[in-house]
């Protein structure tokens, strides 16, 4: 599901850059064990492109492939990108136009919980990671979503949502292993961890 105006506004602002550049980096960087140095990542959701920036300025990435559902997120992702190794496109997580086993990480900066067959997501991302390969999240839990605020200034699907617990163990039924110590930030709005491909 695409943003409405008011989440548009909370995700597209320089208060949530700067804490994605700084406080999330960090967290990310520690997940990964040290960063993405030289690696070939792909970000899913990308919105306006400030996670493709994370990835390469602070984690190290070598290039990222990066899509939006929302063409106007991929517009002002281009803008922002210009001349960096970052390749956009439209497109949708549960059909990745990636072929198997292909990339070397996964980063979902928040989007799993916009997709109302989010276990497809799950396992579109397993697919297109290769052997040994490492998914990067940031997750919206179902306790958050149920919540006043978020059930009355933001558009998310109402049913089939999850909560961590659930979505590491949709992560291992698709031998994503390794997200059980994930971390729970921001007054428990977020759950971050990594998960490796066996
Ligand atoms: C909460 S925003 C996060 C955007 C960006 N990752 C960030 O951290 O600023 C969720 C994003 O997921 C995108 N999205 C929702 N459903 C999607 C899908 N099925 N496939 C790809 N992107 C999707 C939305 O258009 C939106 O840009």
């Amino acid at each position: 599901m695409k943003l409405n105006a008011f989440e548009r506004a909370a995700m597209n602002n320089p208060l949530r850059a700067a804490h994605q550049h700084h406080r999330e980096a960090r967290w990310l960087r520690r997940l990964a064990g040290g960063g993405l140095s030289g690696q070939q990542v792909l970000e899913v959701g990308c919105g306006r492109g400030i996670g493709a920036e994370v990835i390469l300025d602070r984690l190290g990435a070598r290039n990222v492939i990066a899509f939006d559902l929302d063409e106007s997120m991929v517009d002002s992702a281009r803008k922002r990108l210009r001349g960096r190794q970052v390749q956009l496109s439209v497109g949708d997580v549960c059909d990745i136009a990636q072929p198997a086993a292909g990339v070397d990480t996964v980063v979902d900066f928040g989007i799993i919980h916009h997709v109302p067959d989010w276990q497809q997501a799950v396992a579109e991302i397993a697919r297109v990671l290769r052997p040994g390969g490492l998914l990067l999240f940031e997750e919206v839990p179902r306790q958050m979503l149920d919540t006043w605020a978020f059930r009355t200034l933001t558009a998310h699907p109402r049913e089939n949502r999850f909560d961590a617990e659930e979505f590491a163990a949709e992560l291992a039924r698709h031998d994503l292993h390794g997200a059980g110590g994930f971390e729970r930030h921001l007054g428990g709005m977020v759950f971050v961890g990594a998960a490796r491909k066996t």
